[in-house]
């Protein structure tokens, strides 16, 4: 199988390119244009492949991707270029408007064209994954969890604009008939995300002794999926599910910010030792709130499991936080070298 994989520099793309090429033998081509989120050597340290080809590429350019689209013939495209940082879509929603759905709405455009050109059974096995967010469903009170059925409520103008672009897959199944499909996932962590997420940024900050801000109560909750299974999934969206169909993926592992952010400390303290100052706990410091900040997310994952077989796999998140920790400790010189050049740690998205 030929799949063009847009934004495979990024955390969650690296972790379905290396997927791709070293597990189930497709041939990958990367399309990414490197933003500051972007680390290529997530997939290039990894995959040693003639199947993989990368090409420099913004989504929203769709001369560039119609031509890599004409080069590449592929048989499926898995959309996971975006702009995705909550706090940052606070800041500066436009680039999110402009990646997230004018991006979206070009790539679809494209892929349309040269799908109508393919030969009728070439034609019908074509696929066209939209990897979204949970965050598109709003928030959930206490109780219950998101299913396929569950309204559109975004909340953030990150979720806005990941809705937008879910509706326009949506549209361009029913008026143009491109077999496309939408997936909505849960939080993911694990190694390479950039440090700008709750977790590698508590890490890392633990590491350093540093203050650990968790917005409001911490309180909130979400549900971790571990990356890895997360790239299965989509795999298994990608060639098992139907066309016109969402698909919700989960980690049914829920817990709430603070007692990440703790179990993050214990993490350090055990791995790195206690400092003299005593446990890391006592670096927490609550601050105000993120500004329309969901309190909760939890997903329904019945369908993908009944459906195409898909299940999170047997590691807790216990034991993938501490996986993920111990990563980022011996990955040091990524993450340094990165916030003296790419970002600090500062808090952003603060109306
Ligand atoms: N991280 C999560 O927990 C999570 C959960 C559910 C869904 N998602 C979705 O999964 C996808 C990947 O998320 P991630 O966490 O890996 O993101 P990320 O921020 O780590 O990486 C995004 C990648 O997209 C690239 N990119 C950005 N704008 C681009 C453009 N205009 N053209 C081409 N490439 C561009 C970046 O260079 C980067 O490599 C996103 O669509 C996101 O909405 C993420």
């Amino acid at each position: 199988m030929r799949i063009l994989v847009t934004g495979g520099a990024g955390f969650i793309g690296s972790a379905v390119v290396r997927h791709l090429v070293r597990d189930v033998g497709a041939r990958v081509l990367n399309l990414d244009k490197l933003t500051y989120a972007a680390n290529l050597a997530a997939v290039e340290n990894a995959v040693f492949s003639p199947n993989y080809a990368f090409v420099k590429a913004d989504i929203a350019d769709a001369e560039a991707v119609g031509r890599a689209i004409a080069e590449f013939r592929p048989d499926a495209i898995m959309n996971l270029a975006a702009e995705t940082h909550v706090d940052r879509s606070i800041d500066g929603p436009l680039a999110f408007v402009q990646t997230n759905v004018m991006g979206t709405a070009a790539l679809l455009h494209e892929a349309t064209r040269y799908w109508r050109g393919l030969d009728p059974a070439a034609r019908a096995r074509f696929r066209f994954l939209q990897v979204s967010t949970d965050e598109v469903y709003g928030a959930l009170g206490e109780e219950g969890a998101f299913t396929e059925a569950s309204p559109y409520r975004p909340n953030s103008p990150y979720a806005a604009s990941k809705a937008g672009a879910d509706h326009l897959a949506r549209a361009w199944f029913r008026t143009y008939g491109l077999p496309t499909l939408i997936s909505n996932c849960s939080n993911n962590y694990g190694p390479w995300q950039f440090w700008e997420k709750l977790i590698p940024l508590m890490t890392i900050k633990a590491v350093r002794g540093e203050k650990l801000p968790v917005y409001g109560d911490g309180r909130q909750v979400r549900d971790w999926l571990y990356v890895e299974d997360h790239a299965e999934a989509l795999h298994a969206i990608l060639t098992r599910g139907t066309p016109g169909e969402t698909y919700l993926v989960g980690g049914g592992e829920e817990c709430r910010n603070l007692d990440v952010v703790s179990a993050i400390c214990d993490l350090v303290d055990e791995l790195e030792g206690v400092q003299q100052e005593g446990p890391r706990r006592r670096l927490i410091s609550f601050v105000p709130d993120r500004p329309g900040h969901d309190f909760r997310y939890a997903i329904d994952c019945t369908r993908i499991e009944r459906e195409l077989g898909w299940k999170a796999g047997q590691r807790s998140f216990a034991e993938g936080l501490r996986r993920t920790v111990t990563w980022y400790l011996e990955h040091r010189g990524w993450w340094e070298d990165g916030m003296r050049e790419r970002y600090d740690g500062g808090r952003l998205g603060v109306t």
